[in-house]
This record gives C-alpha cells, sequence and structure tokens, in this order.
C-alpha cells in the first residue's frame, strides 16, 4: 500500500472514508499498526502519563519526544507519522520552527501537532511557510491543564463552542493541514468537521468526526480504571493486540466507533 500523504488524508475525507489514528511510541508497535492499516501514528506528549508516569502531559521534554518519534518512524512505513510539539517548545514562532525541525530531521515526523488556536496562527502560518505540516488541536488541551484546573469537556457553552469553531477556521485558513478536537460535544464537532475541508480527527467528540484518534494503550484496555469514558476497550472480547487494533479499525472505519455510550457524558 502507498504511503499516507497530507494529500491522502484529504482525500479520504473527500470520498468520506474515516480516517483511524492511534498513539504509538516505539518501534514495535509502530511496525504492528502500519501492517494492521492505521492511517496515522501520533507520537503524542501523552506519552507523559502512559510510558512515565506522571500524572500531566507538561514534564514532556522536546529531547523525550524526538527519540520516542525516531523509534516509531523506524517501524512505519505507511502510515503518516505525526509528533506533538511538548509543552513550552513552541512558546515563540521560532522556537516552534527549531522544535519541529528536529522532530523532523532528527525524529522522522511528518507533521507537527500543536495544541492552541488564535494567539497561535501566526506560528502555525511560520511552520507551513517553512514546509512544515500542521496538526492543529482544540477543545480539551491537556498541557493547559494547570490554567484549566482539570481535564475538563470544552465548548458546551455558547462562548465556549463559540471559540472553538472560530479557532477552527482560522487554523485551517493559517495552513492547518490536520484538526484534533478533543473532548467537545458530538454536535460541534460534526459542525466543524462538516464547516472545514481539513480533516477532523476526534477523541471524546462523538462519531461525526472525519476520523478517530485514541491512546493505545487506552484501547488495549492496558489503563484498568484509569482510561477515559470516551475510550474503548478493544481487547475486551480476548485475543490478540493485532486483533483488538484490527476491530479498531474496522470500527472508526465504519462508523461504529465511538458509540453512544463514549459520546454522551
Ligand atoms: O498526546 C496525545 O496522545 C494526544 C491525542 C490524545 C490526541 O494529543
Ligand atoms: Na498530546
Amino acid at each position: 500500500a502507498s504511503p499516507i500523504t497530507v494529500a491522502s488524508l484529504a482525500a479520504m475525507k473527500a470520498r468520506g472514508e474515516r480516517i483511524a489514528v492511534l498513539t504509538c511510541y516505539d518501534a514495535t508497535f509502530a511496525r504492528l499498526l502500519d501492517e494492521a492499516g492505521v492511517d496515522v501514528m501520533l507520537i503524542g506528549d501523552s506519552l507523559g502519563m502512559v510510558l512515565q508516569g506522571h500524572s500531566t502531559t507538561v514534564p514532556v521534554t522536546l529531547d523525550q519526544m524526538v527519540y520516542h518519534t525516531a523509534c516509531v518512524t523506524r517501524g512505519a512505513s505507511r502510515a503518516l507519522v505525526v509528533a506533538d510539539l511538548p509543552f513550552m517548545s513552541y512558546a515563540t514562532p521560532e522556537r516552534a520552527l527549531e522544535s519541529a525541525a528536529r522532530l523532523m530531521q532528527e525524529g522522522g515526523a511528518q507533521m507537527v501537532k500543536l495544541e492552541g488556536g488564535e494567539p497561535y496562527l501566526d506560528t502555525v502560518r511560520l511552520l507551513v511557510t517553512q514546509g512544515v505540516p500542521v496538526c492543529a488541536h482544540l477543545g480539551l488541551q491537556p498541557q493547559s491543564v494547570n490554567q484549566l484546573g482539570g481535564y475538563r469537556f470544552q465548548g458546551r457553552d455558547h462562548a465556549s463552542a463559540e471559540r472553538i469553531r472560530h479557532d477552527a477556521l482560522a487554523m485551517q485558513d493559517a495552513g492547518a493541514s490536520l484538526l484534533v478536537l478533543e473532548c467537545v460535544p458530538q454536535a460541534l464537532a460534526a459542525e466543524i468537521a462538516r464547516t472545514l475541508t481539513i480533516p477532523v480527527i476526534g477523541i471524546g467528540a462523538g462519531v461525526e468526526c472525519d476520523g478517530q484518534v485514541l491512546v493505545l494503550q487506552d484501547m488495549l484496555g492496558l489503563n484498568p480504571g484509569r482510561a477515559p469514558r470516551f475510550s474503548r476497550n478493544f481487547m475486551a472480547a480476548g485475543g490478540a493486540v493485532r486483533e483488538a487494533v484490527d476491530a479498531y479499525i474496522s470500527a472508526v472505519r465504519e462508523g461504529q466507533f465511538p458509540g453512544p455510550q463514549e459520546t454522551a457524558y
């Protein structure tokens, strides 16, 4: 199968084919996910919680992200590899450019992701001008947990929904090629996915997005008692890791994930 590119993700959206995304932090899983046909692998800064045991993503460093990105790209041949810019690594546009350069040149990432809207439009424009594809991340922004006071659902009230709507369009206009929406109401995510031409990937955002993303360890049931309500344990049916990943990809493609029980909460 030919490698997934920014253009092929856009084409999938245009054809109405849902995009299956999973986080990945190492070469073993990268090979397995790649063979299973996952479209995008995200080296999420969630690795700070999943691999490092921190309670937030704030302690994750750029060096650590570069290291894990390099591990994943050695195992990926078809999937598009997206790496998170960690906390503070994009505090200024110049810093974002240097950080993205490391993730791409040392890590082999094909796209970088950053959390935030309006204040980061110049940063996105600069990155895109320099040939760095960008994924924007709106809704719940875990790097801001110390400001938010917890991992709270976003976009419930009118003002918050308006801001997310506006930021989504502004990010697309600034040149972002992908958007992640985390923990926002299904109707809002659906509306944004319909409005934007770039693919919208949801997590805790309902089934009407152009694709879904989950943390790999959550969907493998490896975080008992800790997995978020919007996740699903694809290992629960028994069997093997590969079967669970296959089941996830099928469920996303067929619009069977997330279901109502993973959306309304
Ligand atoms: O870090 C991460 O895993 C993420 C996804 C949950 C979108 O940002
Ligand atoms: Na992240």
